[in-house]
């Protein structure tokens, strides 16, 4: 439908990413990233795997400007025409226990938030554990993939943003939102840019002090802060008859370590890690 008002021409030739002129707009990330682009690729993430396996230090991003097949939570498909959206993924290594990369998928989704807002998208918000939301769509998805290696963590950081409504939205429990359908066109370099800007300077504050230290911006923009949800246990994907509610509550935001937290009918609360379980208003 969006195709008789954004021709894929246009879309394609305006998203184009140059890594020359991308990076010399970086503020923060200038000299900690080192951006590739792909004319295209199986998926952004598969790439950096690989390439964490060979060595690839921290800092390593590959741009795709078309996935063969590019991958979102719990084996959904990531769709997206060439242009119609920000496909990425930054790879860092982080040292000590697995454990404390428990919360890395929400304060990546405060760094895209703050990322978006700077370049003037009003409106955005977050949903526990990964989505980034717009007018109530999903504009957004993070796909965190770890491979650990003698007591470190490479951990492959994949983003994708809808610049257009996506092909298909198949698998996403929410309908999809795109910055051009509500309205935003922000140049695509200087978003990139902020997102990466904002994506080092977030990684700066998760290694020092954890995820504690974004809980309250990560809460702020919590789409169900406060309000009545359930919890599905979705291993069978999101839209499968079988899906089983897991738990329901009053949702109290996340843990220092990432967690959810519910406060249960019984006076109780319960905490969830990310898994294979899915968030919906009750
Ligand atoms: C989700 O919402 O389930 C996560 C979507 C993540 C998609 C991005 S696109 C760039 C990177 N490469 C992939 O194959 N997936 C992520």
């Amino acid at each position: 439908m969006h195709r008789a008002f954004f021709p894929a021409a246009i879309a394609m030739t305006d998203c184009l990413i140059d890594p020359v002129r991308l990076s010399a707009l970086l503020g923060r990330a200038r000299g900690r990233v080192d951006a590739e682009v792909l004319a295209e690729c199986d998926s952004s993430n598969s790439v950096l795997l690989e390439r964490a396996a060979h060595g690839a230090p921290s800092g390593a991003v590959v741009i795709a400007e078309r996935q063969t097949a590019g991958r979102g939570r719990r084996g959904r498909v990531w769709r997206a025409a060439a242009g119609d959206s920000l496909t990425f993924s930054l790879l860092w290594r982080f040292g000590g226990d697995i454990s404390r990369l428990a919360g890395l998928s929400l304060a990546v989704g405060v760094a895209l938030a703050r990322a978006l807002e700077s370049c003037g998208v009003r409106g955005v918000a977050l949903k526990w554990p990964n989505d980034l939301l717009l007018d109530g769509g999903k504009l957004g998805g993070v796909l965190i993939e770890l491979a650990s290696e003698r007591g470190a963590t490479a951990a492959v950081i994949g983003i994708g943003i809808n610049l257009q409504p996506p092909l298909s939205n198949d698998g996403f429990a929410l309908p999809a939102a795109s910055l051009a359908g509500a309205g935003f066109t922000p140049d695509c370099h200087v978003l990139l840019a902020a997102l990466l800007d904002s994506l080092i300077a977030t990684l700066d504050v998760f290694v020092a002090d954890g995820f504690a230290a974004l809980r309250e911006d990560w809460q702020a923009r919590h789409v169900w802060q406060g309000l009545p949800v359930r919890l599905l246990d979705s291993a069978n994907g999101e839209n499968a008859a079988a899906t089983v509610t897991l738990a329901e509550g009053i949702c109290l935001g996340a843990a220092a370590d990432g967690a959810l937290i519910l406060a249960t009918a019984d006076g109780g609360q319960q905490r969830f890690l990310v898994g294979d379980v899915s968030l919906r208003a009750a």
